[in-house]
């Protein structure tokens, strides 16, 4: 089989390495993929975002199955042009992708369906959004409707925080055309829990549960990032709590989206915050999470291209999704200064093991050297039968990762360590 996977970041090098378990796939392609995920996939310089240049070189090389990973070419339509072609593929069409893709479409359908999330407004006038900042309770989130790069959410401390976060995004267009609408949400508290989870549109297999670490700095102190590091599974995700997030959330997201004609296959991710008031959705997003999916896959014993297949042809009830029973830890190493400001194109080198181990999300190769080329540049997991193991794993094999200005946060996995004891 010839399988083409969208996208070229760390979260598609971990697809990429667990689909190529299946004895049956002969090539893989990454459009655009990135030169540390070479030995992996054959990667062609085709950007996630051209539809036309993706379905073209879908068309010319016999491709039976593609995984479109990122949001945009998902939001976008990647998986209605490639299935318009005949290629069947691993993710939604662009009217279930809006349920990341709008945050005002998302919030709308947790109201209409009944499914918990925090209290909100949707303004698309500044004046209105300003005139109602007078009187919410401080401190209060602003979101941009659309997507932002993991940007588009401010926790606004204060009154002010609040009245600039509005006004860069509906006056100063910030997030471009994402902020011309913003959501101004109920503040939540409690501890944050990912779960991504496979669905057909009928039945919805969750995924072992994670946990994030967003800040860039250790103890999550700093600026948010794209995520510094995971573990899975989270121990705040009790039995009881998956069974009351599966009643209250799950299985009315899906069908709630049946309900309005968006029917939703692939990955469902539920970005949940447990609160006092019980389990609460945070936001949704259409397709793997990064990087979630560098633990989460690891753990899966089941083979990933039968569970994908399952998801688009509406066999995923008869479908065994196992995951094992142990825990995974993943370190990212950043390059010194992410998220804001750092420099590109260090020359990165890393032991056998540590490379049997690694994701690589921002990299390149240049005359045969790989050499760093993003603000995350790998992610390194460990798996083993404790927590405590599968960190001190993951550090000791991360800490092989080398590159001039290597940045890594130190405390990757001590939260959830805290929550066993
Ligand atoms: P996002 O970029 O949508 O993943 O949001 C970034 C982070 O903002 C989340 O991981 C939460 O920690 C935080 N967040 C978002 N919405 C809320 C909320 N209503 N209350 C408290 N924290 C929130
Ligand atoms: N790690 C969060 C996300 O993928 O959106």
């Amino acid at each position: 089989m010839n399988i083409l996977v969208v996208g070229g970041g760390g979260r598609e090098h971990a697809i990429i390495k667990k689909l190529k378990e299946n004895s049956a796939i002969k090539t893989i392609y990454a459009l655009p993929g990135n030169g540390g995920m070479a030995k992996d996939a054959t990667c062609v310089d085709i950007a996630a975002t051209d539809l036309d240049g993706i379905v073209n070189f879908a068309k010319e090389n016999a491709i039976d199955y593609a995984v479109v990973a990122p949001d945009d070419p998902l939001v976008l339509g990647c998986v209605d042009r490639l299935n318009e072609v005949g290629i069947p593929c691993f993710g939604p069409k662009a009217n279930a992708a809006i349920i990341e893709g709008s945050k005002a479409f998302s919030k709308d359908l947790m109201k209409k369906y009944n499914i918990p999330t925090a209290s909100y407004e949707i303004f698309t006038e500044l004046d209105k959004a300003l005139e109602y900042l007078k009187t919410a309770p401080i401190p209060t989130v602003v979101k941009a409707d659309g997507l932002a790069l993991g940007k588009g959410v401010i926790i606004a401390q204060t009154r002010e925080e609040a009245v600039e976060a509005v006004t860069d995004m509906m006056a100063n267009a910030k997030f471009g055309k994402s902020g011309s609408t913003v959501v101004i949400e109920e503040f939540l508290t409690g501890p944050e829990v990912s779960v991504l989870a496979f669905t057909d549109g009928n039945v919805v297999k969750p995924m072992v549960s994670s946990m994030d670490h967003k800040r860039a700095g250790d103890n999550d102190t700093g600026l948010n990032t794209g995520g510094m590091g995971t573990i899975a599974p989270n121990p705040y995700y009790t039995e009881d709590i998956a069974n009351e997030c599966m009643e209250t959330i799950f299985i009315p997201t899906i069908n709630a989206m049946n309900a309005e004609g968006r029917t939703f296959k692939g990955c469902l991710y539920f970005g949940l915050m447990l609160t006092p008031n019980g389990p609460k959705v945070i936001e949704y997003n259409c397709r793997f999470g990064d990087p979630e999916t560098q633990v989460v896959l690891p753990l899966l014993e089941s083979d990933l291209l039968t569970v994908m297949q399952a998801t688009t042809n509406g066999t995923l009830a008869t479908t065994d999704v196992k995951f094992a029973d142990r825990h995974a830890c993943c370190v990212i190493t950043a390059s010194a200064g992410y998220p804001e400001s750092y420099k590109k194109g260090f020359e990165i080198t890393m032991s056998a093991e540590a490379e049997a181990h690694t994701y690589v999300a921002g990299a390149k190769l240049q005359d045969g050297q790989l050499l760093t080329s993003g603000g995350r540049v790998t992610g390194t997991t460990a798996v083993a039968d404790s927590l405590e193991q599968a960190i001190s794993d993951a550090y000791k094999l991360a800490k092989e990762v080398c590159f001039e200005g290597a940045y890594r946060r130190s405390d990757i996995g001590q939260r959830g360590l805290a929550a066993y004891k």
